[in-house]
């Protein structure tokens, strides 16, 4: 796919499932996250790509930081021990906060969602599905959840990249009026 065509055409799958991108093409995706504008090159950006039975072990860690955050309904529970099968593959999307910089935390964390929009594109161009999600099991909202993921303190989880092949025809691509979202001076 040419790039254009890539950029303007990339949408979101709610509903994924096997295959999962190669080992080869996973890597591709990563270099794609390495080119995300990053000031300082501090390269904040990690990830942890879970797929199989680490999904077991990405539900049960939600399931323990829900519980300590005073969490006690057994059916969320188990609905928060179950949000990792929704898809074959998970990849944590992780800013390690380098406090001692001058770059604004608030900026690490913008190359990682950018990081994190190269990987979804470089997907999408080799035929795979990624969806974006957050919810509940960020840092900022469960003060457990680094620990359950075996994460320092001073990182920060920003949203999860659901992946895999896209079980649905793809949505159509809203069209949005232009003039709504840009102004121009000249
Ligand atoms: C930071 C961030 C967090 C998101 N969290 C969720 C979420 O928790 N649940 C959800 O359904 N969509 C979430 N979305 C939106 C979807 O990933 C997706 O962008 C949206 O459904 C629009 O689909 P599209 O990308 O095909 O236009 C999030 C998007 C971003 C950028």
């Amino acid at each position: 796919m040419e790039t254009l065509d890539t950029l303007l055409n990339k949408i979101s799958y709610p509903k994924l499932t096997s295959p999962l991108p190669s080992k080869e093409q996973m890597d591709i995706a990563y270099k794609a996250a390495f080119r995300a504008p990053d000031h300082g090159r501090l390269r904040p950006w990690r990830f942890i790509e879970v797929t199989d039975n680490g999904r077991d072990k990405l539900g049960k860690a939600f399931k323990n930081a829900a519980i300590k955050n005073g969490e006690e309904d057994q059916e969320k529970l188990t609905k928060f021990e179950n949000l990792p099968l929704r898809a074959p593959m998970i990849i944590i999307l992780i800013t390690e906060i380098n406090e001692n910089s001058k770059i604004p935390a608030i900026e690490q964390i913008q190359s990682t969602a950018v990081a994190a929009q190269n990987i979804s594109l470089a997907l999408f161009d080799m035929g795979y599905g990624a969806y974006w999600r957050t919810g509940a099991f960020l840092s900022s909202k469960n003060s457990h959840l680094n620990k359950e993921l075996s994460i320092n303190e001073g990182s920060e989880v920003i949203g999860y990249l659901y992946v895999g092949s896209p079980d649905i025809k793809g949505k159509e691509i809203p069209s949005l009026n232009k003039d709504d979202y840009v102004k121009y001076w000249d």
